[in-house]
């Protein structure tokens, strides 16, 4: 029977792992690329459907600090990609008043690329519902390392005392200082590691894994997953 989602608890933080766009594409004799550009359709949809379904936060890995490794064609193909996508972006963005906002070392990205990023923030900053965050040449291990020289370099300068660092200090040296952390974590083509993503952030983040490839994600397929999550007895650590 079709469940739906009255009366159900909105997660407030939903953190997406897409994988699968290169299966989905091999599954049908196409390129990878052609995977990554229906996954790229499906990241948009799934921005309409969080917006709607009134989610606060919807973090995405777009591409990890791994990814680099892959072949120079698909990493320039992704790259493309995300210059385009950008704009279009902007677009879906305002059409449905979503803030964007990035995570991971933009520093890497051609200036181009950079550019892109701070304006889609820039030209959204004032929207006041969904805040869409990407991770892009996002890793865990990138993002704590981050945090853990610039508040060295505080201490150091003497505008922050190392007695004084607790973990709130620690998160607000981190790319998600000011969010909150997710409450539920997607990983699309059933694979079940993390990939470095979200590290510090997913100490006590509900996870739910689908068999479905990235580029058929659907509206149906967020609610199973908000569903599944409604049916979870969260604990922190803590007894009921
Ligand atoms: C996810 O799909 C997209 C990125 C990591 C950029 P994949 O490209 O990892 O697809 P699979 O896992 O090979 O199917
Ligand atoms: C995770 O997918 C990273 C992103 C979705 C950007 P990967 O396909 O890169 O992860 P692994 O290699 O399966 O762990
Ligand atoms: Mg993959």
């Amino acid at each position: 029977m079709k469940q739906n989602l009255e009366g159900m608890v909105i997660p407030r933080h939903v953190a997406l792992i897409l994988d699968g766009n290169g299966r989905w594409a091999k599954k049908r004799g196409l390129p990878r690329t052609m995977g990554h550009k229906e996954g790229c359709a499906a990241v948009e949809r799934t921005v309409e459907d969080a917006a709607r379904l009134g989610i606060e936060y919807l973090t995405v890995y777009g591409f990890s600090t791994e990814n680099w490794n892959r072949s120079a064609d698909e990493v320039g193909a992704l790259m493309q990609l995300f210059r385009f996508y950008m704009v279009r972006l902007l677009k879906v963005a305002s059409a449905n008043n979503v803030r964007v906002r990035m995570i991971g070392d933009r520093t890497r990205f051609d200036q181009d690329i950079i550019d892109g990023i701070n304006r889609l923030e820039r030209e959204t900053a004032g929207n006041t519902g969904l805040t869409f965050v990407i991770a892009v040449n996002y890793g865990g291990r990138d993002e704590i390392t981050r945090a853990v020289r610039k508040l060295a370099a505080d201490c150091l300068s003497g505008s922050l005392s190392p007695e004084t660092v607790n973990e709130q200090t620690v998160a607000s040296y981190l790319d998600t200082a000011g969010m909150p952390d997710p409450d539920l974590l997607i990983r699309t083509s059933g694979e079940l590691r993390l990939s470095n993503y979200l590290l510090w952030q997913m100490a006590y983040t509900e996870f739910y894994v689908t068999d479905c490839l990235w580029p058929d994600f659907s509206r149906e397929e967020l609610e199973r997953a908000i569903i599944a999550y409604n049916s979870r007895d969260r604990r922190f650590g803590g007894v009921k």
